[in-house]
């Protein structure tokens, strides 16, 4: 007997507010189609300039970010500095000689309160979202032609809908390599990992990537054994070279090993539970478990029907310009599905906010890729804007280079934490004197919050003239940052 699909009644009006139904659809200026932090910054945009909004969530609203990325890693990140922070507590006279605090971790405490912030925050951007009066459908959204898309509901219902303007954000999901298939249990990728009760013993980390290096800190700060497999020949690739070189002393100081160049050939699960990983030359390791960290592809499958005029390149980015304009006309993409985008949250809200612009018809720049705030948050913390030396050299630039250490640091000193270091590429002038900053690199205590002023340097094309003006507060971790640029200008306080 055939069994004939039933088709799914058609929804076509869900009498939602701002939206407007016209022929029975109904219609909405913008129709996002996923709400990560791309996804929802237009929305949110959107909404505040009066736009009628529906963004259409598969999941949860907040997407990989907010779920399954950058807020609940920091949660554990955050964790691990508890811990350091007990561990240390002596230095500061808090529980000596006999009193010593021997800091433990009981993991699904840990995994509950991360929870609980990504619930209040899960919350909080719901309320927002309901407060604009923006449409949330809760499904599968594909773009069709003629700016429909159909939405594949969690309900198992389809309802149809129409955008003036339509912005796909469908977002990324974790890649993974040939040899090591995702089971969530000893081979996991980001997703499994914020999931675990346990830490293990020992991990493989295949990736010094950002999200590698993240988690082989936050892994090892709590006592697992770890191990950094990298394909090329050094980790953090795009770091500037002296970043990396203090990443490395720091892994290696506390017992990180990192094999750079690294070929993997598979893994054979253990009798006893585990695996054994085999790289190299025949070498194995034997580890509680693998997580790998090569890298996000988009999310494209699904996203688009061959009608509906939009590119998708053949490693599966949406093809999109710098002011986020797909190949159709009024249809957009932003965040992790545009190849050239760099799969930041904070980049996937400039997007959001340069593709609202547009829509209104406003003066709008495209996002500077090369100039966007990176925050890595393993420990010791990189952050950096603009052009790594290398970058500024191999572009045949003239350039000068300053460094201060945070060991000179009173601020640094204070807190005990002066592993790391600011460093400054500026233009080098004819007349030999010092223009424009052109890239501003960190590494040390707290540095993803002391980029602002190196980050605005950067962009507003100051002189190290112009920001040396600038009084940083004392004591604080910030003077490190403001004596380099100082001593840019040809004198020091401190430093040069
Ligand atoms: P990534 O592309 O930054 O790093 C992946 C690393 O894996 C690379 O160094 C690559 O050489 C290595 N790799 C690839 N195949 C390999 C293999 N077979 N064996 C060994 N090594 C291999 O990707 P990651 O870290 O997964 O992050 C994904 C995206 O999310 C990136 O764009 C990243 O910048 C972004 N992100 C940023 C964060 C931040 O800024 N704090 C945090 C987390 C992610």
């Amino acid at each position: 007997m055939e069994v004939v699909p039933t088709e799914p009644e058609v929804k076509t009006d869900q009498g939602a507010s701002g939206g407007g139904a016209s022929g029975g659809i109904e219609h909405f200026d913008i129709v996002v189609v996923g709400g990560g932090p791309g996804g929802y910054a237009t929305a949110l945009y959107g909404a505040a300039a009066g736009l009628a909004v529906a963004l259409v969530e598969l999941d949860k609203v907040g997407g990989t970010c907010l779920h399954r990325g950058c807020v609940p890693a920091k949660a554990f990140l955050e964790t691990a500095a508890v811990f350091r922070t007990v561990g240390s507590a002596g230095d500061f006279g808090i529980g000596t000689g006999a009193d010593k605090l021997v800091p433990t971790v009981d993991f699904a405490v840990s995994q509950a309160r991360k929870q609980q912030v990504v619930d209040q925050l899960f919350s909080g951007l719901s309320g927002l979202l309901k407060g604009r009066a923006v449409t949330v459908f809760n499904g599968s959204g594909t773009l069709l032609a003629g700016h429909r898309v159909r939405i594949d509901g969690t309900d198992g219902s389809i309802t149809e809908v129409t955008g003036t303007d339509i912005v796909l954000a469908p977002g990324s999901v974790p890649r993974t390599i040939p040899g090591f298939d995702i089971d969530g249990t000893v081979v996991m990728t980001s997703d499994e990992v914020l999931a675990l009760e346990h830490l293990p013993a020992s991990v493989a980390v295949i990736g010094g990537g950002a999200i590698g290096c993240e988690f082989a800190t936050m892994f090892a700060d709590l006592g697992t054994k770890v191990t950094i497999f990298e394909a090329l020949p050094s980790i953090l690739n795009g770091c500037d070279d002296d970043v990396v070189r203090t990443i490395a002393r720091s892994f290696k100081k506390r017992k990180i090993d990192v094999k750079a160049g690294a070929v993997l050939h598979g893994h054979a699960p253990a009798a006893k539970g585990g695996t054994v990983v085999s790289f190299g030359d025949d070498e194995q390791l034997a580890v509680d478990a693998v997580v790998v960290s090569v890298g996000r592809r988009p999310r494209t499958e699904g996203l688009v029907s061959e009608d509906a005029g939009v590119v998708i390149d053949e490693r599966g980015f949406v093809v999109a310009d710098g002011l986020m304009r797909t190949s159709a006309a009024g249809v957009w993409a932003v965040g992790d599905v545009v190849a050239a985008s760099p799969q930041l949250a904070h980049v996937a809200f400039a997007e959001a906010i340069v593709v609202i612009k547009s829509i209104l018809g406003e003066p709008v720049l495209p996002v500077d890729y090369s100039r966007v705030p990176w925050a890595i948050y393993c420990h010791p913390e990189v952050a950096f804007a603009g052009m790594t030396e290398a970058a500024a050299t191999a572009a045949g630039l003239d350039i000068v280079v300053q460094k201060d250490p945070f060991g000179g640091n009173s601020r640094a000193r204070i807190i005990g934490d002066t592993e790391g270091m600011v460093k400054v590429i500026a233009e080098q002038r004819s007349d030999g004197s010092t223009g424009r900053i052109l890239g501003v690199h960190m590494v040390g205590p707290w540095v993803t919050e002391q980029l602002g002023a190196g980050y605005l340097a950067v962009n507003w094309e100051a002189t190290a003239a112009e920001v040396a003006q600038f009084v940083q507060p004392h004591p604080s971790l910030s003077e490190t940052f403001g004596e380099t640029v100082l001593a840019l200008t040809g004198r020091g306080l401190h430093v040069g």
